[in-house]
C-alpha cells in the first residue's frame, strides 16, 4: 500500500453527477460514495443549479473536475476563473481540484477544447511554473489528468508518463490517472499501456477515472459512451496492486443510460480492487 503524498483518504467509488440523473439522485438519495461534478457547470451559477449542488453536497462527498485551468496556455493565468473555482471548492469542501494536462487558448482565442502539449523540456518548465502558481492560489492540491491523445509532436523529447512524473514532482502536484485514456492513447500511438502503468508515480495519484470508448478500427475515440473494457480493468487492477485503494469514478457522458447502469459500472471496481489485494497477499505469503 502506497499512500498518496497528501495523506488524502480513499473516497471510494463514485460517479459523475449528470443532469439526466438529477431527479433520481435528489429523490432517491442512492448509496454512492461520491459525485464528481464538472466545475464549470456550477461557476457563476445561482438559482436552480446551485440549489441542486448544495443539496447534493449536503448528502455526498463532492469532487471537482474542471476543463478551464489550461496549465499549458501561454496567455496569462486566468485568476478570475481561479477565484471562482476556489470559492466553489470551499463551498463543497473539495479536498482537491482536478483538471487536464492541456492548453485551450492562444491570445485570448479560446478553442473550447483540450489541446495536447508538445512534451519538451521547455513546455515542462512552463507548465511547472503555472501549476505552482495555480496551486498556491487555490491553497488546495491540484490533480492533473493524463489526456486521451490523437496526435503526437515530432519535437517531443520524452514520453507522456515521464513528462507527467516530472511535472508532478517539480510542481509538487497530484495526478488524476485516467486508465481508459492510457489505453486510448497507447492504441492510437502504438506504445505499451502496461509499461506506462508500471511507470506511474503512484504516490502522486489522487484518484482514477475509468470510462468506455469507441473503437473505430484505425483509431480509438474516448467517447465515454459505453462500458469499461476488460483490458482497462486489467490495467486498473495492476495499478491497485501497486498503490492500494484509490478513489475511482466512471465517466459516462454520451448515450448516458439510467443511473443504476452507470453506478453498477463503477461498483465493478470493487471486484478488481479485491483481486489486486488478493494478488498482493498471495505474493507476501509466497515470500
Ligand atoms: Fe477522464
Amino acid at each position: 500500500m502506497v499512500e498518496n503524498k497528501w495523506g488524502l483518504p480513499d473516497f471510494g467509488l463514485g460517479m459523475g453527477l449528470r443532469s439526466v440523473h438529477y431527479d433520481h439522485v435528489l429523490t432517491n438519495k442512492p448509496k454512492v460514495d461520491f459525485f464528481e461534478v464538472i466545475s464549470e457547470t456550477f461557476l457563476d451559477k445561482g438559482g436552480k443549479p446551485m440549489a441542486i449542488l448544495e443539496e447534493v453536497s449536503s448528502h455526498y462527498r463532492v469532487l471537482l473536475h474542471g476543463v478551464s485551468m489550461a496549465v499549458g496556455n501561454t496567455d496569462p493565468i486566468d485568476f478570475e476563473y481561479l477565484k471562482k473555482l476556489k470559492s466553489l471548492a470551499r463551498k463543497v469542501k473539495a479536498p482537491f481540484v482536478s483538471d487536464h494536462l492541456c492548453w485551450n487558448a492562444y491570445m485570448c482565442h479560446n478553442s473550447h477544447d483540450l489541446l495536447p502539449i508538445p512534451l519538451t523540456e521547455k513546455t515542462l518548465q512552463h507548465v511547472v511554473g503555472r501549476v505552482r502558481q495555480i496551486q498556491d492560489f487555490l491553497e488546495l492540491p491540484v490533480a492533473l489528468e493524463n489526456p486521451s491523445n490523437y496526435l503526437e509532436f515530432k519535437m517531443s523529447q520524452m514520453s507522456e508518463i515521464e513528462y507527467l512524473s516530472r511535472l508532478a514532482e517539480e510542481a509538487d502536484c497530484g495526478l488524476l490517472l485516467d486508465v481508459n485514456n492510457v489505453f486510448v492513447s497507447a492504441n492510437n500511438h502504438g506504445f505499451c499501456p502496461d509499461d506506462y502503468i508500471e511507470q506511474v508515480p503512484v504516490e502522486r495519484v489522487l484518484y482514477h477515472h475509468v470510462a468506455g470508448h469507441t473503437d473505430k478500427g484505425t483509431h480509438i475515440v474516448d467517447t465515454h459512451s459505453d462500458h469499461v473494457v476488460d483490458k482497462v480493468w486489467d490495467m486498473y487492477t495492476r495499478l491497485h496492486e501497486r498503490h492500494g485503494g484509490r478513489s475511482t469514478m466512471v465517466e459516462w457522458d454520451a448515450d448516458i443510460p439510467d443511473f443504476e447502469t452507470v453506478h453498477n459500472e463503477v461498483l465493478k471496481a470493487q471486484h478488481y480492487r479485491d483481486l489486486a489485494e488478493a494478488r498482493v497477499k498471495e505474493r507476501v505469503n509466497a515470500g
